[in-house]
């Protein structure tokens, strides 16, 4: 029973997409938490499910509405569950979802969730309300404070959001809005209160996060590097990552940072797309190949333990078997320790999306190649962690008995048995295994 008497209702989410949609389903339930709702991770108990989606590529949009019909006996067995579509879906389809879904109750899109109490009104006044504007309002403004309750040892912390950059690929300006960025005071406020409720390390988010430019309390705009020097400030925070990152926005402060800022940790994702200049430029990257081969050197050499991260997209249209070999050879000259590789899927309203394609079939074969490099680099990056001592973050125990996971400053995942290792403690950790995709050790 809640204080005004009434039975608490049921929230479930579903979350999909990036890190960004993570962080934006907390903020959800905290919204509708305002409104009588606690959340449920089961969604056979929930009087109210939320999907929150991703519009990146077709097969990410797609898994929407076979979730959906998944929903539908539910929805039958309960004449009472509403079900809504959050997220970037519900930007980039408004009504056409409840044309095209009947079990859908209601749409709302990234920039409007704080409004969820009264749309939810709504549905029980027995409407089907759709919300996608881009409001003048700030959701940040909007959201409640949260209950102060204790917190996993990492978090997100959204600090930009939106993309001008346009890349001909990609939904993402569409469905998210032009780049904007939370003042520092409610950003740094919003640090110390997860610090306080035991997280320990926190990832900025932002679509491109390294393009934050911040109101700072000294009435300019802070960039990111300031924003992190004024974080790793913070007693108790002791670690420091943000993502995602565009290679034209990494300037000469950031990549200081990573020298002179031990919070900050040696990850770094940085996306390229491609290896080939010609598929660059017609994919709107606005760089070459060379030029993100030269940012690398100035991040290594900042931060020669620096491990990165890229994702690639194969089979942009035009791109010709030189071209993918191009990428080929620049995957070999970085390096990467994780990566991220995609068939490209024609997005409805971009520029892409009105070029011829490459065939499927080649698509499939590049992929395969591609994966098999990065994995191969991703599998001999780890190998060469056994023997050395790394710091680990505790984050939760273990599949079996005793064991207890965390992640290493290079964001390995790193399994040890032993009843002194305790969530929310960075402890040492000498690496003695290296297995798929994770690595084991014991406690120094
Ligand atoms: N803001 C980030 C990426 C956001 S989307 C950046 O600029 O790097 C995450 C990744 O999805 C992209 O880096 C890209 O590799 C992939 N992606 C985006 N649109 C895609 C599309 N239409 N087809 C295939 N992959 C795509
Ligand atoms: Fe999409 Fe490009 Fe913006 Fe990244 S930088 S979100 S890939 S448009
Ligand atoms: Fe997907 Fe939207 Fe994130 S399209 S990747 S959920 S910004």
């Amino acid at each position: 029973m809640t204080a005004s008497g009434t039975k608490p209702r049921k929230l479930f989410i579903k979350t999909y997409g990036c890190q960004m949609n993570v962080y934006d389903s907390e903020r959800m339930a905290e919204a509708l938490g305002g409104a009588g709702y606690v959340t449920t991770d089961r969604a056979e108990d929930a009087d109210m499910i939320l999907l929150n989606t991703c519009h990146i590529r077709e097969k990410a949009a797609e898994k929407v509405y076979s979730e959906l019909g998944r929903l539908k006996p539910l929805k039958a067995a309960n004449p009472d569950l509403r079900i809504g579509i959050a997220g970037c879906v519900a930007q980039a389809e408004g009504e056409e979802i409840l044309r095209r879904a009947p079990v859908v109750d209601l749409v709302v899109g990234p920039q409007t969730y704080h409004r969820l109490p009264a749309l939810e009104a709504a549905v029980r006044a027995g409407q089907r309300p759709v919300d996608t504007e881009f409001p003048e309002e700030d959701k940040f403004d909007h959201l409640p404070r949260t209950p102060r309750t204790r917190r996993a040892p990492t978090a997100f912390l959204t600090v930009q959001e939106g993309c001008d950059k346009f890349c001909a690929f990609c939904v993402v300006p569409y469905t998210r809005g032009a780049e904007i960025s939370r003042p520092v005071d409610r950003l740094m406020a919003e640090a110390r209160d997860l610090v306080e409720r035991g997280v320990r390390e926190i990832t900025l988010l932002g679509q491109n996060v390294n393009a934050y430019h911040g109101a700072g309390p000294d009435g300019r705009d802070w960039s990111l590097a300031r924003l992190i020097r004024a974080m790793a400030g913070i007693d108790g925070l002791e670690r420091i990552r943000y993502t995602t990152s565009h290679p034209n926005d990494m300037d000469d402060d950031l990549i200081a940072a990573h020298a002179d800022t031990p919070k900050l940790m040696p990850y770094l994702h940085l996306p390229v797309q491609s290896g080939s200049d010609r598929i660059l430029k017609a994919m709107n990257r606005k760089h070459r190949a060379e030029d993100y081969l030269r940012l690398i050197e100035r991040l290594r050499a900042a931060r020669p333990d620096l491990l990165l991260s890229g994702d690639f997209i194969v089979g942009f249209p035009g791109e010709t078997d030189a071209d993918f070999e191009d990428t080929m050879n620049l995957v070999r000259a970085v390096g990467y320790g994780q990566a991220y590789s995609f068939k490209y899927s024609a997005r409805p309203g971009t520029p892409a999306a009105e070029r011829a394609g490459v065939a499927p079939e080649v698509m499939d074969a590049r992929l395969q190649r591609l994966q098999a490099l990065l994995a191969e680099q991703q599998r001999q990056q780890q190998e060469a962690m056994v023997g050395r001592e790394v710091d680990v973050l505790f984050e939760k125990p273990g599949r079996m008995a005793g064991q207890m996971v965390g992640k290493s400053d290079h964001l390995h995942a790193v399994h040890v048995a032993d009843h002194r290792a305790r969530v929310g403690a960075v402890m040492r950790v000498r690496i003695t295994q290296s297995a798929t995709h994770s690595l084991s050790g014991e406690l120094v």
